[in-house]
């Protein structure tokens, strides 16, 4: 895309920074996913609503038929909110407080994903309360490496998530002591942004480990539930604004031994929305340091955290300018060192007012703000009301 995709005079009148969406490209997606599933029995998309809880992207994915994984009694809120039914929203997290669990027991949510046995004795304690059985799957944590950021793994064994699957058997046989809870399905997650297929197939080989050593005792579960982690292309938001989710869903399809009549689960979050998202802001100053060329905008830490947190790169474009390029380091006001958006890039020559395009912020970018050095948290707008 170049700046001839965004409605740039429309974007004039608007105050800076604001995330953009497009929704064509949302709905675009969402058609893919739904299309490539529905090529496979018994895969069902929930969309991680931790990735962009935007209440009327969270309206288009519904819309679509995609259930909702949520990590919060403030995400099924959401969820229920946009209208996702309660027979579609899942629920993991280490660490799910009682109102939550309540929360999820009122509303007969499809599943728990279990991350401990205390927390299974607690849930129990908690339905038991309510004369009502909770639907239980266990989370397991396969560990399973995935070559993403450091920071952004979670199938480890050395990660907080999961019960450890040395562990796996006592639990279920633990879930079975109780009245309250009733045990359904394994859960997996090793990880985001995974572009390399073979991490998921090394997932699979390891279900179908699990559910082999299920079956020698006998124990049957109706679903597994893969997680999410699916990556997008940063580098190369214009050419690739779909992820490759054929190639993803086939990993699971030819490599997952599912049994007759399981159902399988994934929960999508970044491939769903980022490419979808844009961070606008404008070029406040140029200043030439001692030994580079800052370009100063007025997005900063605070409104998309992932290039301070994790170094993550995203294209920028100077979506205002056609004059040749020049060298920057793209910095936000906030005062902190971290504060950098990218070093030493190419930008068609930036002027004050010029307005910068940060690109593929659709997911981990509105959610994760903040108000950091009191600033306002970004607005957001939709191409189909532009
Ligand atoms: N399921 C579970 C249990 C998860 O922990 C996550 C993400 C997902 C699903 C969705 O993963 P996705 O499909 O989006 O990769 N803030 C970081 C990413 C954190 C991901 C946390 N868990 C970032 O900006 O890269």
């Amino acid at each position: 895309m170049t700046k001839g995709q965004f409605p740039t005079h429309k974007f004039q009148q608007l105050r800076t920074p604001f995330y953009y969406y497009d929704t064509e490209l949302l709905r675009k997606t969402l058609q893919t996913i739904c299309q490539e599933t529905m090529r496979h029995e018994g895969f069902c998309v929930h969309y991680a609503v931790k990735a962009n809880a935007n209440p009327y992207l969270l309206r288009i994915i519904r819309e679509a038929g995609l259930g909702a994984d949520c990590v919060s009694g403030g995400e099924i809120e959401a969820a229920l909110k946009a209208g996702f039914p309660a027979s579609k929203i899942v629920y993991a997290g280490v660490g799910k407080s009682d109102w939550e669990i309540n929360l999820g027991l009122d509303k007969d949510i499809f599943a728990f994903n279990v991350e401990s046995i205390a927390e299974l004795e607690v849930i129990n304690e908690l339905a038991a309360a309510k004369g009502k059985v909770a639907r239980i799957a266990l989370r397991i944590n396969p560990n399973v490496g995935a070559h993403t950021h450091a920071n952004i793994t979670t199938g480890l064994a050395e990660n907080k998530f999961g019960i450890a699957m040395d562990d796996m058997l006592a639990s279920i046989e633990e879930a079975a002591k109780l009245n309250n809870v009733k045990f359904v399905g394994l859960h997996f997650h090793i990880g985001s942004q995974i572009l390399d297929m073979g991490d998921f197939e090394a997932l699979c080989n390891r279900i179908n480990e699990l559910q082999d050593l299920l079956e020698k005792h006998h124990i049957q579960i109706e679903n597994v539930n893969v997680g999410g982690g699916l990556g997008i292309d940063y580098q190369h938001p214009n050419r690739v604004p779909i992820p490759n989710f054929q190639d993803y869903f086939n990993v699971y399809a030819k490599k997952l031994r599912l049994r007759p009549g399981q159902t399988l689960h994934f929960e999508l979050g970044r491939a769903v929305v980022a490419q979808c998202g844009t961070l606008i802001a404008r070029t406040l100053y140029i200043k030439q340091g001692a030994v580079k060329q800052f370009a100063i905008i007025d997005a900063g830490m605070t409104d998309l955290i992932r290039p301070a947190l994790y170094q993550a790169y995203h294209k920028i474009e100077n979506i205002s300018s056609d004059e040749p390029a020049d060298t920057y380091d793209v910095v936000g006001p906030i005062c902190e060192s971290s504060d950098v958006f990218a070093k030493q890039i190419d930008l068609n020559k930036c002027h004050r007012g010029d307005l910068i395009a940060i690109r593929s912020a659709g997911a981990y970018g509105e959610i994760m703000a903040s108000q950091y050095n009191c600033r306002q948290l970004p607005k957001s707008y939709m191409s189909e009301d532009l």
